[in-house]
């Protein structure tokens, strides 16, 4: 008798392993710290979790983006006294949502959660939430500030107070879920519910729950627990202007299907402050005697020198160029800025001509050469 050729190897009995092991060999539940420059919490973390945690087995996983303060080091270190503990080590990557991502998808474990690691999230709330999503049967659970009984921004400034208000509303409206606190950074999950939505995540940003959420479309099963944000104990929070920038940018490509990607809009603003920083410039130059026409090309070339490093400060600092990479890359832009221009206006006026009205023809020829620019430098310079 010849080998049957549709039978593959799946299909041969396998060897059981299941008797000789617990009915759970992985964790139940794993736990995604993400981190950076948290040294001095690590040991403290660990000890709340493990206290909150009691007879739950669980396992805890730093994800660090190679912290100067060798945050990475100490968590493997804690590792090698601690097997419930791993760290995954990233180099040349920085994000809070992709390190969130990164861990969930390095565990086996059934459910998994998400707490920062300046001990801002109180952690004896781990065990009311795997009640709750244990009793409810949810798949997510979130660590709410703002329902009743929680404390909105104990932690957080005026101005941070204010702007997480308001992004909360406007998250509301973009992910059409009525959820109280959809910004938390602190929420338990099923793998079974989150691994078939982390191919639509964005990893850039600070807000991947409500990215979850937007992706999800209103089809988890949500439950809320309430706890009151307390101040940070060691380090500085990494929350910038530019993560308000990142999570604008992530509403208007969550809103607009994926089409628009997170980082245009981010892309955009910085062209739109070039056109100011040319107009002051030509405004200098002139008055220093400049011709016109020398004085327009100097200030077109210091404004996309400046678009150009704001660029790479903010909307590409995950990828930022550095040294000879940053030279090369500026002329790159000033290549790329130059084709881009010529579109907008071939654009524009062939509008125009058609008789478009003049101030559309202007804003579609203005938006192409955007379009053309960022699309472009995402591909050459800013590719990943
Ligand atoms: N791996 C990695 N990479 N970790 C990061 C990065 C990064 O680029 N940036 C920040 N972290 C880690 C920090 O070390 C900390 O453990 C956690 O992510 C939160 O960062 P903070 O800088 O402390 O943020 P926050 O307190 O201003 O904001 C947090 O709380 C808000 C309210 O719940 C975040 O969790 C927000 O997402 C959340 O909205
Ligand atoms: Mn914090």
């Amino acid at each position: 008798m010849t080998a049957d050729p549709t039978k593959t190897t799946a299909d041969m009995p396998r060897v059981s392993h299941a008797a000789t092991l617990p009915a759970f060999a992985a964790p139940e539940l794993a736990l995604i710290v993400p981190t950076f420059n948290e040294r001095g919490n690590l040991r403290e973390v660990l000890r709340q979790v493990a206290a909150a945690l009691g007879d739950v087995s669980w396992e805890l996983i730093f994800v660090d983006d190679s912290s100067p303060d060798g945050t990475a080091a100490l968590a493997q270190e804690i590792g090698r006294e601690d097997p419930r503990v791993r760290c995954i080590h990233r180099i040349g990557r920085r994000g809070l949502s992709g390190a969130c991502i990164e861990g969930f998808l390095a565990t086996s474990a059934p459910i998994m959660a998400v707490m920062d690691a300046d001990l801002q999230h109180d952690a004896t709330l781990l065990g009311r939430m795997l009640e709750k999503l244990r009793a409810t049967n949810a798949d997510l659970v979130i660590a709410s500030r703002y329902s009743d009984g929680g404390s909105a921004t104990a932690g957080f400034s005026k101005f941070r107070g204010f702007a997480s208000r308001l992004s909360t509303a406007i998250a509301r409206l973009a992910t059409g879920v009525a959820v109280t606190d959809p910004m938390s950074g602190y929420f338990m999950i099923r793998r079974a519910a989150f691994v078939p939505l982390a191919p639509g995540l964005a990893s850039e940003g600070f807000k991947i729950l409500f990215d979850i959420l937007a992706t999800a479309r209103g089809k988890l099963k949500i439950e809320e627990v309430t706890y009151s944000f307390s101040a940070r104990q060691e380090g500085a929070s990494k929350f910038d202007t530019q993560n308000i920038l990142d999570f604008l940018g992530l509403i208007l490509s969550k809103m607009s299907g994926g089409v628009v990607p997170v980082r245009f809009l981010s892309f955009a603003l910085i062209g739109s402050a070039g056109i100011v920083v040319h107009l002051a410039a030509l405004g200098v130059l002139t008055a220093s005697g400049f011709t016109f026409g020398k004085a327009q090309a100097a200030a077109a070339l210091i404004a996309m020198t400046s678009n150009f490093y704001l660029n790479n400060l903010t909307t590409y600092r995950d990828r930022r160029l550095k040294g000879l990479a940053a030279v090369s890359g500026l002329f790159m832009f000033y290549v790329i800025c130059s084709i881009g221009f010529l579109s907008n206006v071939g654009a524009a006026s062939y509008l125009f001509i058609h008789s478009v009205d003049r101030y559309i023809a202007g804003f579609v020829g203005s938006l192409i050469g955007a379009v053309w620019n960022f699309t472009l430098s995402n591909m050459i310079m800013w590719r990943k």
